[in-house]
């Protein structure tokens, strides 16, 4: 077997102890590894400076955005409950971005006001966002951020765009005329033009939107002192798949924003937004191996894991693809995607979890069929660890599907300490709400 040490920080020897720690299944997070990606990230080049802020959606557990804050990220919320959760966390309303699809109604609204009033950056991703905020905004001299459709997207899939005609986040070009002529009216100011073309995509499309972005500028936003290009930085999960290189496109925006200075005589500070980026290969997913079954000669051999789609929904929604370790009880690593046994043929397996759904599958194409992955026949009882699991998993589940209860997290500290950051939700939990 090639190298054994492929989970970075965490072996398979941390998972055998955590498991010794928490019942399956449960998250696992690596600081270490999230700290060194805040670090790349704030080391983007960059002309005139540089904002990263972190895109809390991906993973917003408290203990995490506080490993973010201190690393000297900013946050960016996509809703106004994400906001409060930040917030509440003690990040400073400053550092907060709202960028969502409403604007809060009744004590809520109240709420936002107090927030931005203590520093929170609003960004406007529609016309009634603009209409909606704009009186409270003048009336305080609160400067606004514009999020606007740049009309060219790229994502992992095609939910995943959030760029092209398909996608309705920001103000379209068509709309932007309207929103100038009425901030001119109540005497508003756009300080920053933000957009987010999707995630996951087309690194060469991300580069695109680089200058789509000064384009809007130049020709629109005589105020904007930041340019941010949102999040949708490419992680690679697998081995053979590629990241965005940060430093080629952080080179490209220190140029053309320097050209950009050099023509007009404006320094534009940069903004990026990752959340994938940050997060993604610094979780791990422990389960075990529930069962094992076949659907015949002309079928296929399955194993059962005790957590599928209501702990990582990602290959259902999108059909991503995600690493998997097999661990022995023992904590041996018996094989992963990054280290197979040489000299074996290994059997081609499906990957299902406990959910009554077919779609519970770690094991789908992208067209939502199952598919098969190579590894080391995992028995009964050994640990089975999906890896690139820190963004939209925890997150983002239908956890309570099947009434299984929200798995907990755990965070393996940078000075190695494993500690318990979530609990495991309770049933009582589940039907508390019930009447
Ligand atoms: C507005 C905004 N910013 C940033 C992100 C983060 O994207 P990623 O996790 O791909 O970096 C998202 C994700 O959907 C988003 O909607």
């Amino acid at each position: 077997m090639s190298s054994l040490n492929t989970f970075s920080k965490i072996t398979a020897q941390t998972i055998a102890i955590a498991r010794e720690m928490e019942q399956t299944p449960f998250y696992l997070y690596d600081e270490a590894q999230i700290l060194e990606k805040c670090a790349a990230a704030l080391a983007m080049p960059n002309a005139f400076g540089l904002h990263v802020r972190y895109a809390m959606k991906a993973n917003s557990t408290r203990r995490i955005l506080r490993t973010i804050d201190r690393a000297g990220l900013y946050i960016d919320a996509s809703s106004f409950n994400e906001a409060r959760r930040a917030v509440l966390a003690g990040i400073l309303p400053e550092k907060i971005q709202l960028s969502s699809q409403e604007v809060p109604q009744g004590e809520e609204r109240e709420n936002l006001e107090h927030l931005m009033l203590s520093g929170l950056r609003y960004n406007v991703c529609s016309l009634r966002q603009l209409y909606l905020v704009g009186d409270f905004a003048a009336k305080h001299g609160i400067t606004l951020s514009i999020r606007v459709h740049p009309g060219v997207g790229s994502g992992e899939s095609a939910s995943r765009n959030t760029g092209d005609k398909y996608s309705c986040f920001g103000v379209h070009k068509s709309d932007i005329s309207a929103a100038l002529a009425y901030a001119a009216q109540k005497g508003l100011r756009f300080t920053q033009v933000h957009d987010h073309i999707g995630s996951g995509g087309d690194p060469e499309i991300w580069r695109h939107n680089i200058d789509t972005m000064l384009g809007f500028i130049n020709e629109f936003f005589p105020d904007a002192e930041t340019v941010s290009f949102g999040g949708g930085l490419k992680e690679a999960r697998l081995p053979g798949e590629v990241r965005a290189d940060i430093q080629s496109l952080g080179e490209y925006a220190k140029q053309q924003i320097t050209a950009f200075y050099k023509k007009t005589g404006r320094k534009l500070t940069a903004e990026i937004e990752p959340g994938t980026f940050i997060m993604a290969n610094a979780g791990y997913i422990v389960t075990q191996v529930l069962d094992a079954k076949s659907t015949g000669c002309d079928g296929f051999d399955f194993v059962i894991l005790d957590g599928g789609m209501e702990v990582n929904a990602r290959p259902l929604l999108y059909g991503s693809s995600h690493p998997f370790y097999v661990v022995s009880g023992q904590g041996e690593l018996r094989s992963s995607d990054y280290a197979l046994p040489e000299g074996e043929i290994l059997p081609e397996i499906v990957v299902a979890g406990r959910c009554c759904e077919s779609g519970d599958c770690q094991t789908l194409n992208p067209r939502g069929e199952i598919n098969t992955r190579r590894m080391a026949q995992p028995q009964i009882g050994d640990s089975f660890v999906i890896g690139g699991a820190g963004a939209y998993c925890a997150a983002m589940t239908p956890f309570n599907y099947n009434s299984h209860v929200q798995a907990p997290e755990w965070l393996y500290t940078a000075d190695g300490k494993l500690v318990c950051i979530r609990k495991a939700q309770t049933l009582a939990q589940i039907v508390a709400n019930e009447v």
